[in-house]
Formats: C-alpha cells, structure tokens, sequence
C-alpha cells in the first residue's frame, strides 16, 4: 500500500526542504503550511498567470518561496507579517533561492498593510492573494483583499476547516469565530465563485467576479 502520495506528487528542491528543516526546529512550526500545498499554490499561480501576488502571514517564508519561484519574469510578490524574527528567516531562503527580487515584504499589522498597498496602488491591483495570518481578523482580510484583487483574480484562504473547530458550536474562540465568520460570508458572497477543498486543514478557492 502507498504509505503517501507525496512520494509520487512532491518536488521539493534541496532550498524548501533546507527551510523545512529548518522551521521544523520552531516552536511554532505547525503554522507552515504543508509543502503539498504550497505546491498548488505554485500551479494556481501559473495556471491563473498571475503577476502580481499578495500573500498575508510570511512566517518563515515557505508558501512565499514557491510562490514567487511560480512568477513569471517580471512578477512580483508581496508578503506581510509582524514578525521580524520569522521573516529574517524568510529573507534568507529567498536570497539562497534567488528570488529575493521579486518578493516586497512589508512588515507590520496586515490590515494596516492591506490599507497602505490600497492607498499606494488603488483597487483591483493584485491578481493572486493567499491569506494565512491570525484567524481572527480572516473576515478583516478577505474584504480588503478582494478589493485588492481584480475581476477574475482568485483569493485562497487556508485553515478554513480549522481541524473541525468551525462545526463545533462549543469553539468559541476569537480564531474559530474569524474562520467561521469568513465562511459563512463566502458560502453567501455574490462577489466571487467558490470552492472549498478539504485538502491540508481546509483550503477555499474565491474566485472574483
Ligand atoms: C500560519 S503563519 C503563515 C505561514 C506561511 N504562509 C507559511 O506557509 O510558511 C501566520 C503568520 O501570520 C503572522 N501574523 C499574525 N498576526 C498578524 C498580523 N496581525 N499581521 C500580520 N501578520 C500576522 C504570524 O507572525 C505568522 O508568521
């Protein structure tokens, strides 16, 4: 029996696995996304043929890399935490990838970000965003982003199954409160097309109209 698809799905270079190994010494290291994951999110990003990418919650720059390694010449990434411990970490991978130039990492509070990147750049000015901040301010982020995003522009919000805690009445907490609420926004928003993938801890594909 397979014991994992990813020995048949996953290419990942000596450059994520190094970072991999790295983060995995972290206390905090769950929060990396899965590199299956951040896999696709390199497809969508070259199947959508997306330039200009936004990408909330860097941490310690995995989704970042392969995303930006997914950019065609001339793309660019922009990234936001508040971390600046995580994200020298980031800094690092990408100057040892090579794709330290097309990645603009903005440090400080992500709404305060998204609200600069809106004055700086207008609305409609981002092609591609993956939101993967604090939970509780998803509702937060995905108004702001999808007034980022252009028209046909896709939004991937991640954790949106929450390991289950958004279907357990008894989780009250303000991270599940922001998963669920964003969720329910999705499920009813006319603004954008909608999928949700059970794969990894919940991935939802928004789609702008
Ligand atoms: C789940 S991790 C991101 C993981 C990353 N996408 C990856 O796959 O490696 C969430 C990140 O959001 C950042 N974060 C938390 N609250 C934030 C806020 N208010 N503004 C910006 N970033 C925040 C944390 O510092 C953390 O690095």
């Amino acid at each position: 029996m397979c014991r994992s698809g990813s020995e048949f799905s996953l290419r990942e270079d000596p450059v994520l696995a190094g970072l991999r190994e790295e983060t995995a010494a972290l206390p905090d290291r769950i929060m990396q996304i899965l590199p299956e994951e951040a896999q696709f999110l390199a497809l969508l990003i070259r199947l959508t043929r997306a330039r200009t990418v936004l990408e909330i919650g860097t941490f310690t720059g995995y989704s970042s890399l392969c995303m930006a390694r997914a950019l065609p010449a001339g793309g660019e990434l922009i990234t936001c935490d508040i971390s600046e411990e995580w994200t020298t970490m980031a800094r690092q991978a990408w100057q040892q990838a090579g794709v330290a130039d097309r990645i603009d990492l903005r440090l400080g509070d992500a709404v305060e970000t998204l609200d600069g990147l809106l004055l700086e750049r207008g609305p409609d000015c981002v092609d591609f965003v993956f939101i993967d901040a604090d939970k509780a301010h998803y509702p937060e982020y995905y108004e702001q982003s999808l007034a980022l995003t252009r028209p046909g522009g896709l939004l991937v919000l991640d954790n949106t199954l929450w390991s289950g805690r958004v279907t357990d009445p008894a989780v009250q907490d303000a991270d599940t409160l922001g998963v669920r609420k964003v969720n329910r926004t999705l499920l009813e928003d006319q603004r954008v097309d909608l999928s949700m993938l059970p794969m990894a801890d919940g991935v939802t594909l928004a789609r702008k109209r």
